[in-house]
């Protein structure tokens, strides 16, 4: 996470690198900081709290910077643990973790070193002032061989004012070449500008960055020829347009991702090429982080019961802890993430490529680390997502899924012509349903108080369940969580009284007997119970305080819909307790820490 730019040329560095900072805040916005270098020393300002705290920087002078958006790891959000830190000739900015902080920490302390701050980072520009030969490139390739973990550096040193110096190892960098200029930062869009070349580094790869061009280097500080990656699409500036957040828009946006990612793979020859393989594939296997990992249960349904093929969802970060190795027959791997840049997700992924299997990478980001990993890739085509909450990609996602399961079904000689009408309705189905959200403020005024909220549901109610309520944790910090409806009376019903509102999900028909048992538990235990049902008949009952009546679909597609009232739910909780729904704490868009 943390989001860094650098920026060289013959513009005023501050002002530039502050906008494009901007565009990297869903990256971390817990502290920020920026640095440049004029009259032969450093010029820095860091602060506390969002981009939005240095603006007084502006005035920096200087054209040669570095800036920073951070997401702790190590150490406080604090202006001492902020970036860049400074250190004699040294200035940098880190996005990454030093895993071997101790063994550096204390070998630095030993030699006197003075720390001002709890971070890792800070060890590295430590360590570069301490071992500077004169040299800054080949002391940085030298600092690096002692750094464990991973990092996106950008570095500036007093002696070389022209020149931006930069290294990766397993978190994302890019640099951009242009005219007369060259710019630094973790992500595209805060490269974009007329004309210029990116370039992606690679692991253990540095670069020198000046106006006229880059360099770039070998871990071993050996000078590398590299081609431009691509020209940096024109950037759309991001807007909220009519909406008061970008949640909502994003939320509004869902029936566009899905119908944009359905028609993109239409056109797409891998996704046939795919279809292909699963018609070959004895077993699949999702690995995901968050909201992706609730569309990876979600889809298991359509997997199996369209196309019957095994498959199992695991969290990435979990994956390669222990976790049986599929054995016998074909296995496809999806690595699904909205970012391509979940350091979990990258993790898993490389794991199921060393164990041999076919990987498919599903990402938002055509050019990002993830789909360039896989044997194939698909891109669900979402549009830029910027609320931390995942909400239209979470449809987009499940939409490629969804065609996958019917493209294998197919392929497999399934008759399954009903079930792709229906994914062709999904985009209507959800815009109605967006129409009809407008009692889910009312249920807000009632989950603000909430001591904790379950949300219930069977089988791929039960995905939904979960993805409900990491939506509310995440942007209302209530605590909540998504539970199988029948496992509730194993223990978890002690926890359920009046001050506990539960939300019931119900699509699956020869679920419901069962599920509207639980709902009878709960409510005898005191809880208000709403509703999110495919079924009207249901609405009506007396455990019911309030429901929303979902449009008729497949019942492996419901969680499509089922979810968007639960994802309206906790913006609009987000709303009444006062909170930010585009920025909820501690949190950040993309996590490219393991
Ligand atoms: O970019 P990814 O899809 O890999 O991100 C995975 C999760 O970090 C993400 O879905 C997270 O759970 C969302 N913020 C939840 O709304």
């Amino acid at each position: 996470m943390c989001g860094i730019v650098g920026y060289v040329g013959d513009r005023r560095a501050a002002p530039l690198l502050l906008e494009r900072l901007r565009r990297l805040e869903y990256r971390g916005y817990d502290s920020a900081g920026i640095c440049t270098i004029a009259e032969g020393g450093f010029h820095a300002v860091r602060r506390k709290g969002r981009i939005r705290e240095i603006a007084c920087a502006e005035s920096l002078p200087g054209t040669v910077g570095i800036a920073h958006t951070r997401w702790a790891t190590h150490g406080a959000p604090c202006e001492k643990n902020a970036h860049p830190h400074l250190c004699g000739k040294f200035a940098l900015v880190h996005n990454g973790i030093v895993e071997n902080d101790g063994a550096l920490r204390a070998s630095l302390l030993r030699q006197g070193a003075e720390l001002k701050s709890q971070t890792d980072s800070e060890l590295i520009v430590q360590m570069l002032d301490r071992e500077y030969d004169g040299d800054p490139m080949q002391t940085l390739v030298r600092v690096l061989r002692r750094v464990e973990g991973s990092y996106a550096l950008g570095v500036l040193c007093l002696d070389c004012p022209g020149v931006l110096f930069a290294a990766r190892r397993k978190s994302p960098l890019l640099v951009g070449v242009g005219e007369g200029e060259c710019l630094l930062a973790s992500d595209l869009p805060a490269l974009a500008s007329e004309g210029m070349q990116a370039y992606v580094l690679e692991d253990g790869e540095l670069a020198a960055l000046r106006a006229d061009g880059a360099e770039f280097y070998g871990a071993d500080g050996k000078r590398i020829q590299k081609k431009p990656h691509c020209t940096v699409p024109r950037e759309e500036i991001p807007s909220k347009g009519r909406y008061p957040h970008y949640m909502c828009k994003e939320m509004a946006e869902i029936p566009l991702a899905i119908r944009q990612s359905l028609c993109d793979l239409r056109q797409d020859h891998t996704f046939n090429d795919v279809c292909e393989v699963l018609c070959q594939t004895d077993y699949v296997e999702i690995v995901a982080c968050g909201t992706a990992y609730h569309a990876g249960l979600a889809a298991k349904y359509a997997f199996e019961r369209l196309a019957g093929i095994r498959t199992d969802v695991y969290l990435a970060g979990e994956y390669r802890d222990g976790l049986p190795d599929c054995t016998g027959g074909e296995c496809l791997t999806i690595a699904l993430s909205q970012s391509g840049e979940t350091a979990d997700t990258i993790a898993a992924a490389s794991l199921a490529k060393q164990r041999g299997k076919t990987l498919l990478c599903i990402t938002n980001a055509p050019y990002s680390t993830l789909s360039s990993m896989g044997d194939r890739a698909l891109v669900t085509r979402a549009g830029r997502e910027i609320a931390v909450a995942a909400t239209k990609s979470y449809q987009a996602q499940l939409a490629v899924l969804y065609a996958l399961s019917l493209g294998a079904a197919r392929a497999r000689g399934r008759n399954v012509d009903k079930e792709y009408a229906a994914l062709e309705r999904l985009p209507d189905d959800c815009r109605i349903l967006l129409s009809r959200l407008g009692r889910i403020g009312g249920w807000a005024e009632r989950f603000r108080g909430a001591r904790s909220v379950y949300f219930i549901g069977k089988g791929a109610d039960h995905a939904a369940a979960v993805e409900g309520s990491l939506k509310l944790k995440e942007l209302s910090y209530i605590p909540s969580e998504g539970y199988a409806a029948g496992e509730l009376k194993h223990g978890t019903l002690s926890l359920v009284d009046q001050r506990t509102p539960v939300v019931a999900i119900l699509t699956q028909r020869q679920l419901a007997a069962r599920l509207m048992n639980a709902v009878s538990e709960v409510a005898s235990r005191g809880a208000r119970v709403f509703l999110v049902t495919s079924f009207p008949e249901f609405c009506a009952r007396r455990e019911v305080i309030s429901s929303v009546v979902l449009p008729e679909t497949s019942p492996l597609f419901t969680p499509a819909l089922s979810v968007i009232p639960l994802q309206a739910l906790a913006y609009e909780t987000a709303l009444a307790l006062g909170n930010d729904p585009d920025k909820p704490r501690n949190l950040a868009k993309s996590v490219t820490v393991e």
